[in-house]
């Protein structure tokens, strides 16, 4: 099914479309100044493909709770749940498919953070059966994944940006599809960027941003110049689901409105027309103070699940269950599993795949796994050498050996080590080179030479040129394989 969303009309007046299916899968990022017309843009995308397409917005101005009621979005105020209920209504979100406009106004910038933390960590937890299409929408992205430590606390910040980094980097299989927006790309975390393949960038005054924006778009900078002087609501697109080529588009009208406006200029009162200063000056007592603005009603967090679900929720609040040692040590190995579980996580950073890990636990309700980095670390070079468990039987004196070794070659170690214990196949350089987080033949070279000089592998090839390695200590021995198969047993064996 192709359905395509108009955006607007280029330099010629020709119509601009963004395919949606392919937007789906290749995901945007919008940049430019404030009041350049991103929240404008984004509205004009959810209002062209509501009711096509599951919609989630993080909106930290509460902009876009007007789509309520032209479109019967859900709106979720952030600042009237705990972030149990959060995440417990981020998980009926997924799974009935709603629509909604999380709507953070009112809290601190910490306070978004966690909030938007905990309800991305949920669609991304969401069970396999609801793995459904959905657009997630995030505005001013550049609070939720900041490039640099800021004021808020280094927990909140990296819990955050994990999950950006989740939906960003790992969201399409789960059917989360991201289209981000930020004033400012210089303070965007780079790897949330650069998992969008479409951009649409609007003017921008800072060199720093013009020249990532012209990276982005493939420009010469001396071209992207002209970012400088696009007009309030004039775009540069480029990206799968728009074009191939940049293209100027200058985004159309919308239905609804933004709660919130840019200021508009009215006349002053007449100088003289009435008398300033005794206004100004008159007795302070006699006029009342303003009265405080009418408190806001909060749903209760059972009805909203309700509005946005058939089945009745339970009534009872969420409790945060007491976790013991033997359930703690399960809900890491699950969690461990999943990480290695994902392609995705090869080539990244341990201190990403650690916030990931943190996530995952605390959705599991574990908010305290117990691990801080190093031990990660070990816990992960294990996990890749598929061992979940601290005491898992058998491996008692590989994991005494393993632990002699600089940390980052623990997985790799314990890997051959596992294909040894179980006589397969020795794994190919490709292999080792996967786990030990590399794509450079001559360092996984490296790495067999230095462990084979410590003494704890021998590495013997045969004639025909077949590898086997054999841990002396333990009396194990892989059978011989070869290290580079051909490239079509390579496609077989990931497939
Ligand atoms: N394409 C457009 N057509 C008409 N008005 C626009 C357009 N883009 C932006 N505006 C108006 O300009 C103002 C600023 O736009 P906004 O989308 O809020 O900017 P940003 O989110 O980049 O700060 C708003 O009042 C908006 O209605
Ligand atoms: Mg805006």
């Amino acid at each position: 099914m192709s359905v395509q969303i108009d955006m607007g009309v280029d330099g010629a007046g020709q119509p601009i479309e963004m395919d949606l299916e392919e937007l789906l899968a290749t995901r945007l990022l919008v940049q430019g100044n404030s009041g350049s017309g991103k929240s404008h843009l984004l509205r004009r995308l959810l209002e062209g493909s509501a009711g096509t397409v599951q919609q989630i917005v993080i909106d930290p101005e509460g902009d876009f709770v007007t789509l309520s009621d032209a479109f019967g979005h859900v709106v979720v105020e952030g600042a009237d749940y705990s972030l149990v209920e959060i995440a417990r209504l981020a998980q009926r979100i997924r799974e009935h498919r709603a629509s909604v406009v999380l709507s953070l106004e009112g809290l601190e910038m910490e306070e978004q953070m966690r909030c938007a933390a905990a309800f991305l960590g949920a669609l991304f937890d969401a069970p396999r059966d609801h793995w459904y299409p959905a657009l997630v929408v995030v505005d001013e992205a550049q609070v939720f994944a900041p490039a640099a430590a800021g004021e808020v606390s280094d927990e909140a910040r990296r819990t955050c940006l994990g999950a950006m980094t989740n939906l960003m980097c790992r969201g399409r299989k789960r059917g989360l599809a991201g289209v981000i927006a930020t004033q400012r790309l210089a303070k965007l975390a780079k790897n949330v960027a650069a998992e969008a393949s479409n951009f649409l960038m609007g003017r921008t005054f800072l060199d720093i941003d013009m020249a990532r924006a012209a990276d982005l778009l493939g420009m010469e900078r001396r071209q992207a110049e002209g970012i400088r002087d696009l007009a309030r609501g004039h775009f540069l697109a480029l990206g799968p689901a728009i074009s191939r080529r940049p293209v100027a588009v200058k985004i159309g009208a919308v239905k609804t409105s933004a709660r919130t406006s840019s200021p508009k200029l009215m006349p002053l009162p007449q100088p003289g027309g009435g008398d300033l200063q005794s206004l100004l000056f008159a007795p302070i007592e006699a006029s009342p103070p303003p009265p405080p603005p009418p408190p806001r009603e909060a749903v209760p967090a059972a009805d909203l699940m309700r509005s946005i679900a058939a089945p009745a929720p339970s009534a009872t609040a969420p409790q945060v269950p007491h976790i013991g040692d033997e359930e703690k040590e399960d809900i890491v190995a699950e969690a461990l599993r999943e990480i290695v579980a994902d392609p995705a996580s090869a080539f990244q950073q341990p201190a990403v795949l650690f916030q990931d890990f943190a996530t995952r636990c605390r959705m599991r309700r574990l908010g305290n796994p117990g691990l801080d980095i190093a031990a990660f670390r070990r816990r992960l070079g294990m996990a890749k050498a598929g061992i979940f468990r601290e005491d898992e039987e058998g491996w008692a004196d590989a994991l005494a050996i393993a632990g002699t070794l600089p940390e980052d070659m623990l997985g790799t170690f314990l890997f051959i080590a596992r294909a040894a214990r179980h006589g397969a196949e020795c794994p190919s350089d490709d292999a080792i080179a996967e786990i030990y987080g590399t794509r450079s033949p001559g360092r996984v070279r490296r790495l067999l030479q230095f462990i084979e000089d410590q003494g704890h592998i021998v590495v013997r090839t045969d004639l025909s040129g077949r590898r086997s390695i054999g841990l002396p200590t333990l009396g194990w021995t892989t059978a011989s394989a070869e290290p580079k198969p051909e490239p079509a047993d390579l496609f077989t064996r990931s497939r």
